[in-house]
């Protein structure tokens, strides 16, 4: 019940005190004040509090270092207990430490109430999901029980874990970001969420952040008036706006670029964003889910990811398993897609043969779930029988082997990998006359992505 849960607000502004105890109060909950770290902990000391919402300066001081010293005395007292940082949009850095040194988030001032109210219930969701159930699940048959994760196969113990996890998380209004490589399941987790929420039946945007340019960002986002630019004919919806009210997925963010990035931050911290050549500011209620198959720390280490978006992103971190790492759910996955294609086709049930799935265990798959579910439908096309069998795979993979086989590569010797994307670039460059857009798309990679590699090999861009 909202009434028993206990907040305690912590600052030395009286007037901040008063209009965040107001607005909890409003809202259902029970806020209690401390107006300096010392009462704060004695409270904590005293009384049973749930969560904990702290300004990082107290006195003259605005280094934020008392901030810092109270989070980890609060730390120390009640390790389990919620901490939500208040700081300045300028200190956004210092907000990143606090995190690190294990608040539950950050909300900048001046703050948007629907965006503190958000911080404050995801906390304490997240905080009551941790309580709740640390017990993973003993097998499919118990995650199911629990949660509608059904289009996901798999029983792998590792892979069962980071369901388990996506459907404590799901009721949260929680960030999530889900790593993985190619193919491992990364959008469909991400619907899986979606659907486990209490958003699941308002819409599930799906953006492509690789496949937008840094010029047509803010529009494509934020969305446009008519005249805001030259080709700006009509007025036009940006993502953020469709997704009101339900969950937006940021595929591919590792591909955002500085300039973008700035944007994204802005909307993921208050919630609010500008159409573009319009003045008025909109508040958006949206719920964040990003992917990415890129490692992000290393990028954030190399500059060239902002530390204080991806920590705006991974409250919560799910790491999709490659296939080669849960080689069981191999033959179920199979399984699972013969199933499928059987039904698509209207087709009898198609069997897997022991030398099958045998087989199908032994192949590296590089491109994980999805290659293993492209090998079975294209299998499923040309088989006559309702048995699938080795002998039919290993036709394939050799028909498929020749026919994909691109024409007078180098001997393997005769140049490095490095090499040969270098020539590949270069190439594309000069076909396509230095326009980076073309070369990219030809490449099949993103603007951002192409432009990295132009700089790792040293050409210059025309
Ligand atoms: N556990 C699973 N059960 C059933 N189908 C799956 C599973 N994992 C992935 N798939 C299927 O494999 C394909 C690839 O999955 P998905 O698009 O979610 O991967 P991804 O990680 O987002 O890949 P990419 O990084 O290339 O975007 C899809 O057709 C999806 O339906
Ligand atoms: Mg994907």
């Amino acid at each position: 019940m909202p009434e028993s849960v206990r907040i305690l607000v912590v600052d030395d502004d009286p007037s901040v005190t008063a209009s965040l105890s107001l607005l909890l109060k409003q809202h259902g909950y029970l806020p209690v004040t401390a107006a300096s770290p010392e009462e704060a902990a004695s409270r904590v000391r005293g009384e049973r509090v749930d969560l904990v919402l702290q300004d990082m300066n107290f006195s003259r001081s605005t280094s934020g270092e008392e901030g810092l010293a109270l989070l980890r005395t609060l730390r120390g007292l009640q390790p389990d207990l919620p901490v939500v940082l208040i700081t300045a949009w300028a200190s956004i850095p210092l907000a990143v430490q606090g995190v690190k040194a294990g608040a539950a988030d950050f909300v900048a001032k001046p703050w948007v109430n629907a965006q503190m109210l958000q911080a404050v219930e995801t906390a304490l969701g997240l905080a009551a999901a941790k309580a709740g159930a640390p017990a993973p699940p003993s097998d499919r048959v118990d995650l199911d029980a629990r949660y509608a994760l059904g289009s996901l196969a798999g029983v792998d113990p590792k892979f069962l874990r980071v369901l388990e996890l996506a459907g404590r998380v799901a009721p949260t209004d929680a960030s999530v970001l889900i790593t993985g490589e190619s193919g491992t399941g990364k959008e469909l987790v991400a619907e899986a969420i979606h659907r486990n929420s209490r958003r699941g039946s308002g819409p599930f945007v799906k953006v492509n952040l690789g496949g937008i340019s840094s010029t047509l960002f803010e529009s494509e986002m934020f969305g446009h008036v008519r005249g805001a630019y030259t080709d700006a004919r009509q007025d036009r919806r940006g993502r953020f706006e469709v997704a009101h009210g339900g969950t937006i997925f940021l595929d591919e963010i590792g591909e955002l670029d500085p300039s973008s990035q700035v944007k994204l931050l802005r909307v993921l911290q208050d919630r609010t964003y500008e159409v573009l050549g319009s003045s008025q500011t909109r508040t958006v209620d949206v719920r964040i889910l990003s992917a990415t198959n890129r490692d992000l720390p290393t990028q954030v280490a190399s500059g060239q990811f902002r530390e204080d978006l991806l920590y705006r992103l991974n409250l919560i971190v799910l790491r999709m398993p490659a296939l080669r790492e849960r080689p069981g759910d191999i033959p179920i996955l199979a399984t699972h897609f013969l199933e499928q294609s059987a039904r698509a086709h209207g087709r009898q049930t198609l069997t897997l043969t022991q030398a099958a799935a045998h087989w199908l265990r032994a192949q590296p798959w590089p491109g994980n779930v999805r290659q293993l579910r492209q090998t079975l439908e294209r299998a499923v096309l040309v088989l006559e029988g309702d048995i699938l069998d080795s002998s039919h795979l290993r036709a394939l993979a050799e028909l498929g082997a020749a026919g994909e086989r691109p024409p007078s590569l180098p001997t393997p010797g005769a140049m490095t990998l490095d090499e040969i994307e270098r020539a590949m670039i270069e190439r594309a460059l000069q076909q396509f006359e230095g326009n980076l857009t073309k070369a990219a798309e030809a490449l099949g990679v993103s603007r951002t992505a192409l432009y990295r590699r132009l700089q790792k090999h040293g050409i210059e861009a025309r």
